[in-house]
């Protein structure tokens, strides 16, 4: 990163849509936003289901510029990944607890065309991902424990982004770091501070009247924290 930041993307979280509307729900949005994030759950990783690569194939054909962002909670990740892999999502995330072959499920990622992350639950530490960050391009930080929109943020979290980016530094990597669970407007400048370059909001945004208002004053406050103004 040469010590310089991206601008905050903010990544709604099409969890929290209506799942009747969907694409209504993304049109909502008015382009309000930069990426879109795909909760994929499968009752086993997470005690809860959702869906599954047909939406991914239907957003990507649908939007083939958008930067679309697949969450798994899925265990194993491995048996999963080329299912999402030939809908070519931008980023393609599996959780550090979800498989004991970590370093080969992000390098089949890679080598199958998307960018490899790796996501990290509110009870792992973050000295788990050493050795596997330089071949990640996105680290997500859980700061709610996974499986459900609308969950309070857990502050404690805050600290493994602030390590997570001194690591970046002195290693001269490159991911992002990404922040998903209970943000909202009241502490996105927060998360941005701590050093999180991508905020994922659910619950924030579509539980909202107008999605479109609060997308935008969202970006407009993690824009501001993220130059320090
Ligand atoms: C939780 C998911 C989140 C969730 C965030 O397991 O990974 O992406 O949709 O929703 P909010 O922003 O409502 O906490
Ligand atoms: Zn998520």
């Amino acid at each position: 990163m040469n010590g310089q930041r991206i601008p905050p993307r903010i990544a709604p979280s099409l969890l929290s849509a209506d799942p009747l509307r969907i694409w209504e729900g993304l049109q909502s949005l008015a382009g309000e936003y930069d990426w879109i994030h795909l909760d994929i759950m499968d009752g086993h990783f997470v005690p809860n289901l959702s869906y599954g690569p047909a939406l991914l194939k239907a957003l990507r054909s649908a939007l083939p510029e958008a930067v679309l962002d697949v969450h798994l909670m899925v265990e194993p990740p491995e048996n999963f990944i080329d299912s999402f892999l030939r809908w070519k999502p931008d980023y393609l995330v599996v959780h550090q607890e979800a498989t004991p072959h970590l370093h080969r499920v992000l390098q089949a990622i890679r080598e199958g065309g998307s960018r490899p992350g790796v996501a990290l639950n509110p009870g792992t530490c973050v000295e788990a991902l050493d050795p596997i960050l330089p071949f990640v391009d996105l680290v997500l930080v859980m700061s709610v424990n996974p499986g459900f929109g609308g969950q309070a943020f857990i502050p404690e979290v805050l600290s493994k982004t602030r390590t997570l980016c001194q690591r970046r530094a002195a290693r001269g990597l490159g991911f992002l770091v990404e922040m998903d669970g209970g943000i909202g407007l009241s502490n996105v400048e927060e998360v941005v501070r701590s050093g999180c370059d991508v905020i994922v909001a659910g619950n924030a945004i579509f539980g909202e009247a107008d999605p479109a208002l609060t997308a935008r004053l969202l970006r407009k406050k993690a824009r501001e924290a993220g130059s320090g103004e």
